[in-house]
């Protein structure tokens, strides 16, 4: 055999072994996701399990407490059935009925070695995409950027699923109709499935392919959970009002003369469920949120191609936490999603969602000088080194083009523990402002943002970040 097909055929066992921890990666998140309901039960078990330690006297003071228990169980299968519906309607970019249980040990030596796809960093144990459910890069080349997984208003899917399981339950998932809430005394049941209407889920999320994962990944679910509120519920506005309006009100001021014919494009990098990005796409600008976590990937794909009318779907985001709760009811408050129907909220054509890491996908060269304006909100701490996030930033700004930041600087990869080999560059504000300088920018204006991130309104806890809020041009060549 030549020295080149066995480099081929080298190149072709690594291929497959980095699709298989791709699909291992998704498996994970999606069975996250399926994981929900019986570990949302798990918790109101243990709270049973606690109250009937209680010695009598206590017991007859707090005999409302089974009650609200039931109450409790009955909203678990209402947000499961959302997340079901949602999971449904996901068209997973790999092939997800192959083999991935090909030898771990083989996974762990062929990605941290140095011969790596094109376009791809070297990611170490910690990195690999399971860990983190991030979307792993698909495509880097031609013009495109990354995976476009999701494009609006083009390909916004108004169909009705037309296909019906009635009287039947999905996987895993029990829902039971829409009679009676939480509230109601008569009507706390929490199994059963009688009556639904249900499309039949397609094959990958059988449950033959569920794995077994840890309570953190589902942890990951409930804060998609607070996110949708953050991002899609009307309880969610006085935070959008604190952090997105301001950037929307930048962007208005930085571009008052918006051509119609020729909208400025926009970048969102860290885009979460897609709202900010919604909205600077209605301001009249081309825009792309990108977001690397499937699990936000899932959810704003979902809301945002597949919402039928605006409060179409009901859920109870705040049944997961007993603590500082002003009362029961509350807790067990619903929430109507999405506030407003995304298909006809007036987006600028050309509004997309990039799967991928930002630093991956827009180091591309014919990323060089492609945006008008970059927003980053809630992001720029996500960087294991934010050095090379305003670097990339100000590369793939246009001269004169502007950089909108808001947010904390709560390195994620700070205190890791069990990962200290984790790269972690923490900067403090004024570090952070003097690297933005060094890469050509000038600052528009800058201040200080009171906000919270995914709290409960209603909640006796309101953690309040002191925002960095900066609008920065990159200077012009020769000037
Ligand atoms: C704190 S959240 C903020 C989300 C949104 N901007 C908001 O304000 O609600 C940060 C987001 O950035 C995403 N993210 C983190 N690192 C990223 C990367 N390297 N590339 C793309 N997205 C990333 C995370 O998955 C997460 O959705």
């Amino acid at each position: 055999m030549g020295t080149e097909s066995i480099e081929d055929d080298e190149q072709l066992r690594r291929m497959k072994l980095e699709v298989a921890l791709e699909v291992k990666s998704l498996r994970r998140i999606i069975s996250a996701y399926l994981n929900y309901p019986e570990a949302a039960e798990e918790a109101v078990k243990r709270n049973e399990r606690s109250f009937e330690r209680l010695p009598p006297a206590h017991k007859a003071l707090l005999c409302h407490l089974p009650s609200k228990f039931q109450k409790l169980r009955w909203c678990i299968p209402k947000n499961s059935f959302f997340i079901f519906e949602m999971l449904k309607m996901f068209e997973p970019p790999l092939d997800m009925s192959q083999d991935i249980d090909i030898c771990e040990h083989e996974l762990q030596s062929d990605v941290s070695d140095s011969h790596l796809l094109p376009g791809q960093r070297n990611l170490g144990p910690s990195e690999l995409p399971s860990e983190d459910g991030r979307v792993p890069l698909l495509k880097t080349d031609g013009p495109n950027l990354g995976d476009v997984i999701c494009r609006f208003p083009k390909e916004m899917r108004n169909e009705q699923s037309t296909e019906t399981n009635a009287g039947s339950c999905g996987i895993g998932l029990e829902y039971k109709g829409d009679e009676g809430c939480p509230n109601n005394e008569a009507t706390c049941s929490a199994l059963g499935c009688t009556g639904n209407v249900m499309s039949s889920p397609p094959d990958w999320l059988d449950p033959s392919l569920q794995l077994h994962v840890p309570l953190v990944d589902v942890d990951k679910v409930r804060c998609i959970i607070r996110n949708i509120v953050r991002d899609w519920a009307s309880e969610g506005q006085k935070e959008r009002d604190q952090c997105y309006k301001p950037i929307l009100e930048e962007l208005q001021n930085l571009f008052p003369h918006r051509s119609k014919e020729s909208p400025p494009t926009c970048l969102v990098p860290g885009a979460g469920l897609g709202r900010l990005a919604l909205e600077i796409s209605c301001l009249g600008f081309i825009c792309q949120g990108n977001e690397f976590s499937y699990y936000m990937m899932i959810c704003s794909s979902f809301i945002l191609n597949h919402a039928q009318t605006a409060e179409e779907w009901t859920i109870y985001p705040w049944i997961h936490s007993n603590c500082n709760s002003l009362s029961d009811n509350d807790q067990l408050r619903p929430v109507a999603i999405p506030d407003i129907h995304p298909a006809t909220a007036g987006t600028t054509e050309g509004f997309s969602m990039c799967g991928g890491d930002f630093v991956e996908v827009y180091s591309d060269p014919n990323q060089v000088g492609a945006w008008d304006a970059v927003v980053t909100c809630f992001f720029l701490d996500t960087a294991h080194n934010i050095v090379e996030y305003i670097d990339i930033i100000s590369r793939i700004l246009k001269d004169g083009g502007v950089w909108i930041n808001l947010g904390p600087l709560l390195y994620h990869f700070a205190d890791m523990y069990g990962q200290e080999d984790e790269m972690s560059v923490e900067l403090s504000l004024e570090d952070v402002k003097k690297v933005a300088l060094h890469y050509g920018f000038e600052f528009e204006q800058s201040s200080t943002i009171e906000t919270t991130y995914t709290t409960n309104p209603r909640s006796m806890m309101q953690n309040q970040y002191h925002a960095a809020f900066w609008s920065m041009r990159k200077r012009m060549k020769n000037v």
